[in-house]
């Protein structure tokens, strides 16, 4: 996979940045613009790994790092904004015995993320449409939740990990990236939602923050 990634605009940086500082400091806005960002996925799906590099090492070395850092050997995993499952089957097979699970609002995305892995019949690896904002899981259902270049919904991702598990915010392309959301609050919103450990870093062109979610029981 090639790492050449074709170059963001300047307006979709602003409105993609614009909708990560909404969602982070007013979640409950989201429905009102849900729809037209899901349109604009399911526009951009044909072509997004030739667009985007998303399968590149280049695009998933912040990812890569972030897990790194938190050394945690999960056995159940969610990668929210799957987009075409480049993040999601990098963790496959960066944890071969866990459960993944991709989950994203475009229909169309998840299409194309299904398509690279037809039938599983062990179902270890599974794409499913749905909202980051009203996750389809009940509490405590994950070890770890990863995430590239998506916004973050701070109160659903505390509801599915459960104490002591690991998150992970990757941008592929730091600052750059349209859908990334700043240091400063992501740490702001981490520590309010009751996240220990947090470390950061930069990755190639990317950027990582890892943190886990204080267990009251130790
Ligand atoms: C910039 S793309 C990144 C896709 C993939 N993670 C990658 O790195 O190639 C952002 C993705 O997040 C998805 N997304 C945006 N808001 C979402 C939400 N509330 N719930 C689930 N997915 C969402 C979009 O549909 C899109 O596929």
């Amino acid at each position: 996979m090639s790492d050449h990634r074709a170059p963001v605009d300047r307006k979709t940086r602003f409105i993609g940045k614009s909708i990560c500082r909404l969602v982070a400091v007013a979640p409950w806005a989201w429905p009102a613009i849900s729809g037209a960002v899901g349109r604009f996925f399911d526009h951009a799906a044909a072509g997004w790994d030739e667009r985007t590099a998303a399968g590149s090492p280049a695009h998933l070395a912040a990812l890569a790092a972030g897990l790194d850092a938190l050394e945690l050997r999960p056995e159940k995993v969610l990668d929210l904004g799957c987009g075409t499952g480049a993040g999601t089957l990098f963790l496959a097979r960066e944890f071969p015995t866990a459960s993944i699970r991709g989950l994203d609002l475009s229909a169309e995305m998840i299409g194309k993320a299904q398509a690279k892995i037809g039938l599983d019949p062990d179902a270890r690896v599974s794409f499913r449409a749905g909202d980051a904002a009203k996750l389809p899981f009940g509490e405590d259902s994950f070890d770890l939740v990863a995430q590239v270049n998506m916004p973050i919904f701070f109160g659903q991702i505390t509801r599915v990990l459960r104490p002591g598990g690991g998150l992970i915010i990757a941008t592929s392309q730091g600052e750059r990236t349209p859908f990334s959301t700043p240091e400063r609050l992501v740490r702001q919103k981490l520590a309010a939602h009751g996240f220990g450990q947090v470390r950061t870093g930069a990755a190639g062109e990317g950027t990582w923050v890892a943190a886990k979610l204080k267990d009251p029981d130790e």
